[in-house]
């Protein structure tokens, strides 16, 4: 039997950064994975192979739409989708092969197998029973079903599937208008595919701020995505090669069939500790399912942390990332920390989609006084020039102190944009501080730097 200071069960990103950081401040650690590659869910079929797809089918839709119009005349590439799936995987390999170079430069057991908890510090994995005085599980999250909805993964498909069809499909249906229907709906949208959209909700991207969802949802439709909105999808029906998808408009009860060569069920996802044995320790589980923690990311049995998708909190790679910093500082005897207030939220699609802290709804709904400076990318000389003068930055300020509450953003680069709020927001910057600095001219950033001045005495270009 070997023993460890830190057993982690479960390698996605918070496992991985979890595992390195205990490893970096001293102690003996060992990381537990089932899958044959370490990175979860995000670098194995999560984050990194959907990026890689909307990378290569924006670079398309580019071609497409943009190329003639900037004196780029020739035919249109074609898409190869087999090539396409052999780059996403490429992609995916370099970055989970990355993550066991560093366990084995940081000396990180790498336990394979499925591990559990028989008792309160050991980890089971196969047959070998190994001591750990801490445990934390990271044990991550997978889709949720749906009633009525038989997932097969190849005509009914969750994501997992969908980054893998055999074809482009003719006719796509995306059950849910989520971050991940929207994001690999677009990529199947620009590599040709008719797809239709049927979402539960009046609104696109539940959560986020309403402006930005009518301008999301409007850019999509553009695009040639169509939205079946206010639309409860009741079951499917497959074949080998087809689908049939039901669904009752909540409007009027009416029922309807949509027709479907793949559906891609994207309706959320659970968490993840089935079979770990954690009930017989008394791990006690939130109302939702989640593991339940304290401030130090301790669940209800002494010695066992819980970490990323399987507890509360936005089911986010960053946000799973963080904790796990956090937690392995906490079991080394220091302080470990996570701001939940300024956790970016960033939909991948074009243009990009981002958000930090406040909504107008959450401040109006603390009875909060707010102001908004809002700026649009129309005033913003590099978006012009590169055809993204869509959409807007929007700051949320404190009225009276002027300090930064939120902001949300729907345009060019708006995933790293958002990041220069967040500094701004974790060191308590005022509108005023982030207008004062100087913004190199010609950039994306200086519409941020425009709705701050927004918030104050008024944008310049507006
Ligand atoms: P996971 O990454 O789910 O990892 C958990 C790991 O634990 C898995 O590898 C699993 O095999 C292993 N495991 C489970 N049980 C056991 C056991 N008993 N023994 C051993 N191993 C076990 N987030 C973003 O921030 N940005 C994005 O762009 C983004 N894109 C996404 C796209 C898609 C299609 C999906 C599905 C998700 C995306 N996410 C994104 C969400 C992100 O992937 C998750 O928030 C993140 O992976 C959570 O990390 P985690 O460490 O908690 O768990
Ligand atoms: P989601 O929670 O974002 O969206 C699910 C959508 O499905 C909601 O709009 C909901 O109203 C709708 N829905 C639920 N039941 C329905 C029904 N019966 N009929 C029609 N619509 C229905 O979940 P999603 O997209 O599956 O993503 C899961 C998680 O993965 C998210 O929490 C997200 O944080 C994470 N993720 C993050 C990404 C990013 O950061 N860029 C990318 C992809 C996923």
């Amino acid at each position: 039997m070997s023993s460890y200071d830190v057993i982690v069960i479960g390698s996605g990103p918070g496992g991985y950064v979890a595992a390195i950081r205990c490893a970096q401040l001293g102690l003996k650690t060992a990381c537990v994975e089932g899958r044959e590659t370490l990175g979860g869910t995000c670098l194995n079929v999560g984050c990194i192979p959907s990026k890689a797809l909307l990378h290569a089918s924006h670079m398309l839709h580019e071609a497409e739409h943009n190329f003639a119009e900037m004196g780029l005349k020739g035919k249109s590439p074609s898409v190869d989708w087999k090539q396409m799936l052999t780059y996403k995987q490429s992609t995916v390999d370099s970055n989970t092969k990355g993550i066991e170079f560093l366990f084995k430069k940081n000396k990180i057991n790498w336990l394979k197998g499925w591990g559990s908890v028989p008792e309160a510090g050991k980890v089971k994995v196969g047959d070998e029973v190994h001591e750990a005085k801490n445990i934390i599980i990271a044990t991550g999250s997978e889709p949720s079903s749906l009633p009525g909805v038989e997932v097969d993964e190849k005509v009914v498909v969750t994501s997992t599937g969908a980054l893998e069809l055999g074809k482009v499909p003719k006719k796509l249906v995306v059950i849910g208008a989520g971050v991940i229907g929207l994001e690999l709906g677009s990529v199947y949208a620009r590599l040709g595919s008719e797809v239709t959209v049927v979402e539960f909700l009046d609104a696109v991207t539940p959560g986020m701020d309403p402006e930005v969802q009518k301008v999301f949802q409007r850019m999509l439709k553009k695009q040639g995505l169509e939205f079946i909105m206010g639309a409860a999808v009741q079951k499917t029906e497959a074949s080998k090669t087809k689908a049939k998808v039901h669904y009752k408009l909540r409007k009027d009860d009416s029922e309807h069939v949509l027709d479907a060569d793949v559906v891609l069920v994207a309706t959320g996802r659970k968490p993840v500790h089935d079979g770990l044995g954690i009930d017989a320790l008394g791990v006690e589980l939130t109302k939702r399912g989640q593991i339940a923690v304290d401030k130090n990311w301790q669940t209800s049995a002494k010695g066992i942390y819980a970490i990323g998708d399987v507890i509360e909190g936005p089911m986010l790679a960053h946000k799973a990332e963080d904790e796990g910093m956090a937690v392995a500082e906490v079991i080394a005897g220091k302080h470990g920390h996570v701001n939940y207030g300024v956790i970016p939220g960033v939909i991948y699609t074009h243009p990009e989609v981002a958000n930090v802290g406040e909504t107008e709804a959450t401040l109006k709904e603390a009875g909060r006084a707010y102001k908004v400076g809002k700026f649009s990318f129309m005033g913003n000389a590099r978006a012009k020039a590169v055809f993204a003068g869509d959409g807007f930055v929007k700051i949320l300020a404190d009225k009276e102190t002027d300090r930064i509450l939120g902001a949300h953003i729907i345009g060019p680069g708006a995933g790293d944009l958002i990041h220069e709020v967040c500094v701004a927001m974790e060191f308590g910057a005022s509108a005023q501080d982030l207008a004062m600095t100087c913004h190199a001219h010609p950039t994306y950033s200086e519409a941020v730097r425009e709705a701050a001045l927004a918030c104050g005495d008024g944008p310049i270009h507006m």
